[in-house]
């Protein structure tokens, strides 16, 4: 009775002030929620189905979950235990929803990477996702059957730590979501990519991009025929003088490295990927496809309007895309300053290397951990791109492109006792066998690169160089840990992790398009382990 009377309240509340503000809402920081006394299951209803929605004003199908976009936030505590029902009523499609660097340890069939830990959801039917949240951070969901996150199914994550060693640090959060964005459909988008190599291979150019699913569009471009309307509206962040902001940055690109900057403020990295990180100061940072980055960002400005900025870096496209206005735009608005009116504040114009991370070599971890060594399985892992036998575009690791085995993933298949030897070379199975095995993986050429089920430490980077220049420049000491790290061009990446989580991980391109056509591989993960974990039967089931 009382939970009804509140939210009866709160609903008269927003009624009111929604008015009062007349449809110019303001993002307020969010208060650092209460820890509860014990772990709580944190239930949610995720309702997938197309809506015609403008975010930046022009119409479109969009794929949400609830009919919102940017899709509904999960918030949850350290230890907690995250319950979502999935139901699809997509009408035509499957799908299925990746937990982005949530471990899944215990529960690899819920790691939602469809022909890997588990069957897609078909149509029609629901499956209800349910893991623990051990580790702190900043996270987001999305859907990992083809491409579908492109056209919307995707939102933030945040797990919540009552210790955490810098909630002294700031008063307020936010969360901030980057991504660059498409007018046409992932079908559609798909087609470009399955043109003869001959044409000239090139990625789908976005239109746009958004921060916290908005932005203004120059309807001028859009092709006769479509509904636009100009002036759909920039996200408009409050800010009050003398407080001090966590910023949760998420890239949810299908694509794009994305620069986040705000004019006149510092923005003070603290996290990345769930990962604390020694105070490091900046004034633009990049943040590529699937990784997060904590700032904190202290209002010490006089009451004012600041442009919150995003650029996407054109320069790591295969062509550069076509008809797109890379920058774009949300507002920083302080309380007391002008309503209703564009900032006139100028841009950092520190210059940034494109195409890279940030470095790993200037972050130091906040707690430094051992790095466990000696090595026991290194992997080298050479990426690389060229058409086909029928001239089409494929994107090769070790010269294997990878193939979803939709209907079979690897998971059934050790749950089968099927022979893995004779598994077909297309699903580039690597199988770590021993418990507690340290792996070290050499990544070679161009490419922001995810694991799921881990987090890694970053041992080094380099550019244009190969690997045996640079392999003495190893950081075995100080390094930082990410679960999305960048590969230079001309260049490589090396990390490591520990085999202790029985399961199948997907490693693979966050670039989406380049994940469809085969970047990936899988690493099985102490599969005598992982048969004595009981595959729930509703997860099994969805598999024909
Ligand atoms: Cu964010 Cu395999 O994905
Ligand atoms: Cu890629």
């Amino acid at each position: 009775m009382r939970i009804l009377k509140n939210n009866l309240f709160v609903s008269l509340f927003l009624l009111v002030s929604s008015r009062l503000v007349s449809g110019d809402d303001y993002i307020v920081g969010t208060p650092k929620p209460k820890a509860p006394s014990s772990p709580q299951v944190r239930e949610y209803n995720f309702d997938v189905k197309k809506v015609t929605l403008a975010p930046d004003g022009f119409s479109r199908r969009i794929w949400t979950v609830n009919g919102q976009f940017p899709g509904p936030p999960i918030v949850a505590f350290k230890n907690d235990q995250v319950k979502v029902k999935v139901t699809n009523n997509l009408g035509d499609q499957e799908t299925s929803i990746h937990w982005h660097g949530i471990k899944q340890v215990g529960t690899p069939w819920y790691d939602g990477s469809v022909g890997v830990t588990g069957c897609a959801i078909p149509n029609g039917k629901s499956l209800t996702y349910d893991f623990k949240t051990p580790d702190p951070g900043t996270y987001w969901w999305h859907s990992h059957y083809i491409a579908q996150y492109v056209d919307g199914i995707a939102g933030s994550f945040i797990v919540h730590d009552p210790a955490d060693p810098y909630l002294s640090l700031y008063d307020e959060e936010f969360t901030v979501l980057l991504t660059d964005y498409h007018h046409d459909e992932v079908s559609t988008n798909l087609g470009i990519l399955q043109l003869p190599f001959d044409a000239g291979f090139r990625e789908p150019s976005p239109d746009n991009g958004l921060i916290n699913g908005r932005n203004n569009y120059n309807c001028t471009k859009a092709p006769a025929g479509s509904k636009c309307t100009a002036n759909a509206g920039y996200a408009k962040f409050k800010f009050q003088r003398g407080k001090r902001y966590r910023l949760r940055l998420i890239n949810t690109s299908a694509q794009a490295l994305i620069f986040f900057s705000i004019d006149n403020h510092d923005l003070n990295i603290i996290e990345t990927d769930g990962f604390d990180i020694k105070f490091q100061q900046a004034h633009r940072v990049p943040v590529h496809a699937g990784q997060r980055v904590s700032v904190v960002v202290i209002a010490n400005q006089a009451a004012d309007n600041f442009w919150m900025r995003g650029e996407i870096d054109v320069q790591c496209y295969f062509q550069p895309p076509v008809n797109l206005d890379p920058k774009f735009n949300a507002i920083v608005h302080y309380e007391g300053a002008k309503e209703n009116v564009d900032p006139t504040t100028k841009p950092w114009t520190d210059a940034l290397e494109h195409c890279i991370d940030l470095n790993p070599n200037t972050l130091k971890p906040l707690n430094p951990e051992l790095i466990p060594s000696p090595v026991g399985t290194s992997l080298s892992l050479f990426l690389d791109v060229h058409p086909d036998e029928q001239k089409r575009v494929r994107f090769f690791i070790n010269n294997s492109s990878f193939v979803h085995d939709e209907n079979n993933p690897i998971i059934n298949k050790v749950y089968n006792n099927y022979n893995l030897s004779a598994i077909n070379p297309n699903q580039n199975l690597y199988t770590f066998n021993k418990l507690g095995e340290v792996i070290q993986v050499v990544i070679q050429r161009d490419h922001p690169f995810h694991l799921h089920g881990h987090n890694f430490w970053v041992l080094g980077v380099g550019q244009n160089e190969t690997y045996q220049q640079g392999v003495s420049t190893l950081n075995t000491v100080t390094a930082i840990k990410r679960d999305t790290a960048v590969v230079p061009s001309a260049g490589w990446l090396v990390i490591r992790f520990v085999a202790d989580n029985p399961g199948v991980w997907m490693f693979h391109c966050h670039i989406e398009w380049h994940f469809q056509l085969g970047m990936s591989v899988q690493f099985l993960e102490i599969p005598d382990k992982l048969k004595t974990l009981s595959q729930p039967p509703e997860a099994r089931s969805l598999c024909p």
